[in-house]
């Protein structure tokens, strides 16, 4: 039987680029992001080059009801949920005093909330059916608390403790579930964010297709975390070792 996965967060970067990877193994799909019609382009251009069948909603995932509605339409199609991606998410980046709290709130609201509850509603089927797979898209920023982007790097922090702690909890079950922890990638996110002249963007950036495919990889391969990328390891690892006054002020210097 063919497989469905619902992926947020599909109409640019590593979430389109993740259809490829899906739809190139006939894994059909449900796409849901805001834009109407970039989902009823992308369904086009998807069921035409791979021969799959491909369902969107769209939706603003800050919204409260965001999960009831994904969920009412999920039910009204009878489609079982094989594989989650959680991908959706932006960055409201400044010093804390000066940012936008209402983004702050609504990215707590789709990066912590939004992700959660609907993780919850379907484990459920993916336990009965004993079979699903789970794909968290985290960040290096789940490992750094970086000045002036600390709104966005808990709530990354957040997911990757909550996969880790998932991850243990369906050991022996046939459901897995994997964070991947990508580093600047060259995708609409840090323009939307105002940082995509910054050194971290300018010199230190990875396709969003190569960081799709070592997602694909890692979520396939049952791999419970992932750093993608050698520099991005590196990054983290030196984040351990190295005074945290330093790394907080190259965190500053790269998104300056
Ligand atoms: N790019 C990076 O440097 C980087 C690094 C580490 C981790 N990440 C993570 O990777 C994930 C994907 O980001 P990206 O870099 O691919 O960014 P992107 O190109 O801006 O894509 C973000 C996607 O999320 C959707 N989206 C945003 N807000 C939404 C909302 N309120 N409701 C529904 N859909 C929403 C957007 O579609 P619509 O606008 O059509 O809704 C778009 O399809 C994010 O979780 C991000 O935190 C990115």
């Amino acid at each position: 039987m063919t497989e469905t996965a619902l992926i947020t967060g599909t109409t640019s970067g590593i979430g389109y680029e993740l259809c490829h990877q899906f739809a190139s193994n006939k894994t059909n799909l449900v796409l849901v992001s805001r834009s109407e019609a970039k989902l009823l382009k992308q369904k086009q251009d998807l069921e035409k080059l791979y021969g799959i069948q491909v369902e969107i909603i769209s939706y603003d995932l800050t919204k409260s009801d965001a999960v009831e509605s994904i969920i009412r339409q999920l039910n009204e199609k009878k489609f079982p949920i094989d594989y989650l991606v959680n991908n959706a998410g932006f960055n409201e980046v400044g010093n804390f005093l000066h940012t936008e709290l209402d983004n702050e709130l609504d990215m707590i609201q789709l990066h912590v909330t939004f992700i959660t509850k609907l993780t919850k509603y379907l484990l459920h089927g993916m336990i009965e059916r004993n079979y699903g797979r789970i794909l968290n898209i985290a960040s290096t920023g789940s490992y750094i608390p970086c000045p002036h982007n600390i709104v966005y790097t808990a709530t990354k922090a957040y997911l990757l403790s909550f996969t880790k702690g998932l991850a243990a909890e369906l050991e022996n079950t046939g459901v897995t579930i994997t964070a991947v922890c990508p580093g600047a990638t060259k995708t609409n996110f840090p323009k939307r964010a105002g940082i995509d002249q910054t050194l971290l963007f300018n010199y230190f950036v990875m396709h969003p297709k190569l960081v799709a495919a070592k997602s694909y990889q890692a979520l396939m391969g049952g791999k419970k975390v992932k750093i993608i990328g050698l520099y991005n390891k590196l990054l983290v690892f030196s984040a351990w070792i190295l005074p945290k006054q330093l790394i907080n002020q190259l965190s500053l210097k790269m998104i300056e």
